[in-house]
């Protein structure tokens, strides 16, 4: 080989043209494969709709609310949302979090009524409900129980199943939840329905603006005790694996962005669908340097999501979805 020859690996040769380009590209973002969060409040405003400062875009809705924005985005071609509740009264035990008439199993109930064709997905985790805004129940001295906090959470998926909703996706990052919630839906007759577990959860910085939206910030304490640590990827191996063996159908991993190489590593060890949950703080990064003018909203939001594409991720649940479809439309 010699520069003078000119014998060497010619890449631009199909970089070429938009049409050459097209023909090798390897991956594509799909619109069936985006999930979009909705923070669902209770509230006797029916025109209720909050914006959640650190979230530009992002709102806290009422039940006729919610419709309203989701009917549109279905309209774009939207297929699934993830369901967030804030409750009007919190507690100890979060009752709210598996109350029959609880703002989660009314929104569950509502969309599918409206748009039965519609994937209702919900998060199942207790800390929007709690009043000291952690995941599970909290003995005297602070630290979180592990078995009596699972018991609930299974009594919050079953409540959300049997609204409706097509499939639930513990945050929790109690050990057994994921068994003890597909006993308990099996127990019930919901041997059909998707557990999609958050089998990967970091202990994230990044989750700050959705503790704003979802009013879940711990009055006291961390999330250090059931959240992984960032440093960690052997852990993450350990996490999804447990889950599957406990009956959970799809894995996820949570942050994205920084957690690409743990997302590419599950995608090569397991063959079980692989979600990405590009997280609030991600989501806040980009809005502030777009409402400033500093980089190009769409570009950089198509390229993030290609990476998550490029990285195995066969779901990305993002707040972007909305205006990702909007752009794959044009
Ligand atoms: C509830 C939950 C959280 C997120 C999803 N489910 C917050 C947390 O664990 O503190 C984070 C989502 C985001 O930041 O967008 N446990
Ligand atoms: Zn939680």
């Amino acid at each position: 080989m010699s520069i003078e020859s000119g014998e060497f690996h010619r890449g631009r040769r199909l970089r070429r043209s938009p049409g050459i380009r097209a023909l090798v590209r390897e991956n594509e973002i799909r619109p069936a494969d985006l999930v979009m969060p909705y923070f669902v409040a209770e509230t006797d405003d029916p025109g209720f709709r909050k914006p959640i400062g650190s979230m530009p875009g992002q709102f806290q809705l009422s039940l006729q609310e919610l419709e309203k924005q989701v009917g549109a985005a279905v309209k774009d071609g939207l297929l699934a949302v993830l369901l967030f509740g804030i409750p009007k009264v919190k507690d100890e035990l979060a009752t709210q979090a598996y109350a029959d008439e609880g703002i989660v199993q009314e929104a569950i109930r509502r969309l599918k009524d409206s748009f039965p064709e519609l994937t209702v997905i919900t998060d199942v985790c207790l800390c929007e409900y709690t009043s000291h805004g952690h995941c599970g129940i909290v003995q005297k001295g602070g630290a979180i129980l592990n078995d009596p906090s699972v018991d609930l959470l299974a009594k919050t998926a079953l409540s959300h199943v049997r609204a409706g909703a097509d499939m639930v996706a513990p945050s929790d990052m109690m050990d057994g939840r994921v068994l003890a919630i597909r006993e308990l839906l099996d127990a019930n007759g919901f041997v059909e329905t998707p557990i999609m577990s958050y089998a990967v959860k970091y202990a994230s910085a990044y989750y700050g603006p959705f503790r704003e939206a979802a009013e879940s910030t711990p009055k006291f304490g961390d999330r250090k005790t059931h959240q992984m640590d960032p440093a960690n990827v052997r852990e993450a191996l350990r996490e999804a694996a447990a889950d599957l063996d406990e009956g959970a159908d799809i894995i996820m991993v949570k942050p994205g962005l920084p957690y690409l190489d743990v997302l590419r590593l599950l995608r090569d060890e397991f063959d079980a669908p692989v979600a990405v949950y590009n997280v609030s703080g991600e989501y806040s990064m980009v809005k502030a340097a777009a409402l400033n003018g500093w980089i190009d909203e769409e570009r950089v939001v198509l390229e993030t999501m290609t990476g998550f594409k490029r990285a195995g991720a066969d779901i990305i649940i993002t707040y972007h979805a909305e205006d990702v479809l909007r752009w794959l439309n044009k």
